[in-house]
This record gives structure tokens, sequence and C-alpha cells, in this order.
């Protein structure tokens, strides 16, 4: 596995693999790599000849008071996980090499961003696009994975790619589960085990959704409250929102009838965690 640092590294190599008309599938990460992480992977090398990822932990995603400093970071153990796994190229920039002065470029999606996680992380999105952005022109890989579980992110990814015309596929990959039905994330690491119980609620509740809409609910702002009474279940969890929305443009639904994405955002303890639950309503 090659490992790289600079973006003029990741030219060079993707110059070598042109000339060789071979493409590269793209998985951009920030580390502290979980199975999750690892069946995007996975599906890249069905996709490409070779796999590359990037782990950059992008500050400029990350609003004041949140987890930038203490996000969890072990590049030893994701450089020994990907070795293993076949990835042809780690792209492991310092910030200085991503963003060498402020940057005055916006990628901005109001529309896709300003709702769910966006309302209440001001300018997450806006960092999340800039980034992928600037890796994609990096990079140049012919696909990019991204994963189902931050489905408002991979939302705005493929609008982005398609709005600029983007040379790249974009690839979604379901979200990977713990036995117990926890979607894993780098931050199931903040939990106690007390809270790790609890983060199965999360999973009940959307669960909870669903079965009302099998049920015959069919108005968007009952569905989110039965998903908000199901958290509430749950003394140690705090619903930050319940939504019931179109997949793909992420706006509300009045009512439900054909596809639905039920999404949940909960602290438990000082961890935020979220997922959601995609439905085809027959
Ligand atoms: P990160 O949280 O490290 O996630 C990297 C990729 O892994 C994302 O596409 C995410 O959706 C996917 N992923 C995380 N947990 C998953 C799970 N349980 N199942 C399936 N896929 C999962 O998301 C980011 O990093 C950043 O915002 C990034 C896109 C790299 C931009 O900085």
């Amino acid at each position: 596995m090659l490992n790289v640092t600079t973006i003029a590294g990741v030219r060079s190599r993707r110059r070598e693999l042109w000339q060789r008309a071979q493409t590269v599938a793209l998985v951009p990460t920030m580390g502290a790599l979980h199975d999750g992480h690892l069946r995007l992977v996975d599906r890249a090398g069905e996709l490409a000849d070779e796999v590359w990822v990037s782990i950059f932990v992008n500050p400029t995603q990350f609003g004041p008071g949140e987890d930038f400093e203490r996000y969890p970071r072990d590049l030893e153990r994701d450089r020994e996980l990907l070795a293993t796994r076949g990835v042809a190229l780690l792209f492991n920039p310092s910030t200085k090499e991503m963003y060498p002065r402020p940057g005055v470029t916006t990628v901005d999606l109001p529309e896709l961003a300003g709702g769910m996680c966006g309302a209440f992380r001001p300018g997450h999105f806006q960092g999340v696009a800039l980034v992928v952005t600037k890796l994609l022109a990096i990079a140049q890989p012919e696909v990019a994975v991204f994963g189902a579980k931050d489905w408002q992110q991979s939302a705005i990814i493929r609008r982005l790619v398609e709005d600029l015309n983007l040379p790249v596929r974009v690839e979604v990959v379901p979200t990977v589960r713990e036995a117990d039905g926890l979607a894993m994330s780098s931050r199931n690491a903040y939990l106690t085990s007390q809270e790790r119980q609890a983060a199965t609620v999360l999973q009940r509740a959307l669960h909870a959704g669903e079965e009302a809409i099998r049920g015959g609910l069919i108005d968007g702002r009952a569905v989110e409250r039965r998903i908000a009474a199901t958290v509430a279940e749950e003394p140690l969890a705090r619903l930050q929102y319940a939504a019931a929305v179109d997949p793909d443009t992420l706006q509300p639904l009045g009512t439900v009838t054909r596809r639905a994405l039920l999404a949940v955002a909960v602290h438990v303890g000082a961890t935020r965690l979220i997922d959601n639950l995609l439905l085809e309503v027959s």
C-alpha cells in the first residue's frame, strides 16, 4: 500500500494508472476505521482496479464546541486494516496540505443541507461538500463510495456531483450494524457500557416509525411523533430530531406515499448518534 501525504503524490500515481487504463475507486473517511468503513472498501474493490482510501479529519466540517480535537485517531491501526484489505493507496494529508490558506470558495446546497443534521450543525455540510469536492478533484476517481448511514451527506454528495457534472460515479453502501442493530460509528467509542445499551433506542424508534406506516399511518408529522415517543422511553437518550423526508430532496413528507426516509439524531449521554431507515411503501 502506498502511503501518500501530498496532493502531488496522489496526482502522480493517478497519471501512472491512466497510462495503464486502470480505474480508481475512492473511499473518503476520517479514520478510526470500523467494519462499516471496511464494507465500503470491499465494495470499492468490486468497482475499480485500485481502491484508494483517504483519512483526513476535516476541520471545516466541525463546529465550535464539537469533537474535532478529541475525534478518535489511530493511524497505525487504520493503516494495517487497509493494507490487509488490499487497498492500493492511502491518502493522509495534513490540514496544511488540504487548506494552505483560508478558503474563500464554498460549496453549499442550502435546500439539502438546511434541515435534519444541518439544522443543528450549522456549516457542517458546507465543510463536507467542500472537502469531498476537493478530494474528488485531487484523486479524480472513476467511483467514489459512501455509506447510507450518513444519508443526508450522501444525498448532498450525489446532488453536487450531478449539479457540477463531476466525472465520477457515486456509490452508496447500506449501513453496517452491530449484532443488536446499532449502526457502526467511530463515535460509538465514546459510549459507556450503559449508554451503549441505551443506544439501541435509535433502531427501536425507526422501527416504531416503520410499523406505524405499515399499519396505515401516512401523516409525516404523526410518524415523526411516533419515533420521538419511542426515543422518550429511554432515560439516557435525548432526541434532537425525528424526520420523515423524501430520500432524494430531503424535504419533509406531508403524507408518506411511496418512498420515505426515516431519520433520527439522538444524544445518548454526551454522544450524538444518528441513524436512518429507507422505506418503500406499497
Ligand atoms: P466517516 O464518518 O469516517 O465516514 C466515512 C464513510 O463511511 C462515510 O461515507 C460514511 O457514511 C461511511 N460509514 C460510516 N459508518 C458506516 C456504517 N455503519 N455503515 C456503512 N457506512 C458507514 O463521513 C465522513 O467520514 C466524512 O464526512 C467524509 C465524507 C470523509 C468527509 O470528511
